[in-house]
């Protein structure tokens, strides 16, 4: 696009970590909801999507947070939220320290060349050792800029609410400091589908992240070898919306069938172009998929 054309985006943030460091319950602190509740098991199973707006310096900024699960079998989930990520937050238990999936995701941090800001959490409690975790960072290249090295520590608590503040000032500064945010919001739509299910009553449904352009109610859109049109979008807080500008995150609904995770989608002219482009995906698909069964 033209660079004129280009305005200012929020950044898409990634919260990463090790299972049960706080990842959820520290989103949950940041948007004053209650996901953790809610969970079956207290375990994060699909990446979760929330826009969070803050004031810095009498500026209101928003920040595009995406929730990913620590266990260690949601591997490809893991590397798909690094992939449609601006900035990698790593969170880590401050009682618990590093531990095997802290490390998996500073790795698909690193690979996705992004900035990783470093959340120490649970600094509330007793056992909590926060140097103790700079100390373990530092053996796997993340230096504290307080040691003279270029990676922000923040002490955060989520059930205190501790250190918040200075956290999304980290990102918000890091954001400013290394980053291009903008994106073209007059074009048709395009991003990625970062989680998508079968839901009983609404059919499918598809979070999807807009990279570019905007998404209105009524587009026709691809997603992967799925198509549709946009029925109707809702926000992270259940309000219904019927643009989603970048770096909105949105479920939609209206899709004729469930896209995969990591989808790119398009909006395209028609329902009819849609239809085609989804059908020659799938066509492409089961032949590739033929080909490797059958070697
Ligand atoms: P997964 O999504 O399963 O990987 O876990 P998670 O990283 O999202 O952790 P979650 O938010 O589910 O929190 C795990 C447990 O730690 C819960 O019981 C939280 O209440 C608790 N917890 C999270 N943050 C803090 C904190 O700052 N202090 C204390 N004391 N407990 C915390
Ligand atoms: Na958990
Ligand atoms: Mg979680």
């Amino acid at each position: 696009g033209d660079e004129d054309d280009l305005e200012s985006r929020p950044p898409v943030v990634t919260v990463m970590g090790h299972v049960d460091h706080g990842k959820t319950k520290l989103l949950d602190a940041l948007r004053h909801a209650n996901v953790v509740a809610g969970e079956a098991g207290g375990i994060t199973q699909a990446i979760g999507a929330y826009q969070v707006a803050t004031e810095i310096g009498d500026v209101e900024r928003r920040i595009t947070f995406i929730d990913t699960p620590g266990h260690e079998a949601f591997t490809a989930m893991r590397a798909r939220g690094a992939k449609s990520t601006d900035i990698a937050i790593l969170v880590v238990a401050a009682d618990d320290g590093v531990m095997p999936q802290t490390i998996e995701a500073l790795n698909h941090a690193k690979a996705a060349d992004v900035p990783i800001v470093v959340a120490v959490n649970k600094v509330d409690k007793e056992t909590a050792d926060p140097v103790k975790v700079r100390g373990e960072m530092t053996e796997y290249g993340l230096i504290p800029e307080e040691y003279g090295g270029d990676t922000m520590f923040v002490d955060v608590s989520a059930v205190t609410h501790q250190g918040l503040d200075n956290l999304l000032e980290a990102i918000v500064l890091t954001a400013d400091a290394a980053l291009d945010l903008r994106a073209n919001p007059d074009m048709p739509a395009q991003g990625v589908a970062i989680e998508a299910h079968l839901d009983k009553g609404r059919g499918p449904v598809a979070t999807v992240l807009v990279h570019r352009g905007t998404l209105r109610t009524g587009d026709s859109i691809v997603a992967g070898s799925a198509h549709g049109r946009v029925r109707a979008m809702i926000t992270d807080t259940g309000e219904t919306v019927d643009e989603a500008p970048p770096s909105m995150p949105v479920q939609v609904l209206g899709l004729t069938s469930v896209p995969g995770a990591g989808d790119n989608f398009l909006v395209v002219e028609d329902d009819r172009m849609a239809r085609q482009i989804a059908d020659k995906r799938e066509a492409r698909q089961r032949a590739a998929f033929l080909a490797k069964t059958t070697r």
